[in-house]
């Protein structure tokens, strides 16, 4: 079959395109069959609410106007619209949310990205990623605090000067201290995503690493 040309468009174009399917399509769909897709709400767990509140009483004026109260319900839409502007917004053209098992990525981001991770409304379609000018965004959550996202948001190179990241000031009405819905709603995003861990593996294996002389 090999030696005809034929044959070789045949195993090439038409087999592995079949492969790629079975590989692609077909076994994923079998291996998660069982595991139903999380909604935002099951996603809201009390690493993020503990951020959702805190952003309740450190910008109490705009987050009424925007949220209300800060209910888990309140706290899902935050966290949808904090998606939909990930996309809308275009970060991620610069920024990837899936840490790599390659070139010891882990040590920077924590634990490398596993497929249940993915498994909920928020990551339909996946936010892989495929450049990375700004770093993997997918263990953010807790690693700055709200007030250090908002003056970034609002003017990046104010935090870090040679930053190429764009300024945000559409997710303000005014200054850094006055986030509106769509500020409140990325901040929460980005204080979400890695929540799910049980712990922050990224501080413990940092202590970890320093401890072993690195
Ligand atoms: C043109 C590329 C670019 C775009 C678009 C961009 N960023 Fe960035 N981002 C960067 C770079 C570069 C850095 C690292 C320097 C810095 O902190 O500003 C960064 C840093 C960050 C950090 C800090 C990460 C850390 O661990 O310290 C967050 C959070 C972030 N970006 C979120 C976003 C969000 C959300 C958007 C969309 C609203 C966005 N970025 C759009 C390039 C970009």
């Amino acid at each position: 079959m090999l030696e005809s040309r034929a044959g070789v468009i045949f195993v090439g174009g038409i087999g592995f395109f079949l492969f790629a399917f079975v590989s692609n399509v077909v076994v994923p769909v079998l291996m998660y069959k069982d595991q139903p897709e999380k909604t935002a709400e099951e996603m809201v767990n009390s690493n993020v609410m503990y951020q959702f509140v805190e952003l309740s009483k450190r910008y109490e004026e705009p987050f009424r106007q925007a949220f209300g109260e800060p209910t888990e319900e309140n706290c899902a839409q935050a966290l949808r619209l904090g998606r939909s502007l990930f996309v809308g917004e275009g970060c991620f053209h610069c920024h990837s949310q899936f840490v790599r098992p390659v070139s010891n990525e882990s040590m920077r981001y924590g634990k490398v990205s596993s497929s249940d991770e993915y498994q909920n409304e928020l990551q339909r379609p996946v936010l892989f990623g495929t450049r990375r000018v700004g770093p993997d965004l997918s263990r953010q959550g807790g690693r700055h605090g709200n007030d250090w996202h908002a003056a970034h948001f609002y003017h990046p190179q104010s935090i870090v000067p040679e930053s190429v990241m764009p300024q945000y000031p559409w997710f303000f009405d005014g200054s850094p201290d006055k986030p509106n819905r769509r500020g409140i709603a990325m901040m929460t995003y980005m204080q979400w995503l890695g929540s799910w861990l049980d712990s922050y593996p990224y501080y413990e294996e940092l202590d970890s690493i320093k401890s072993e002389g690195f």
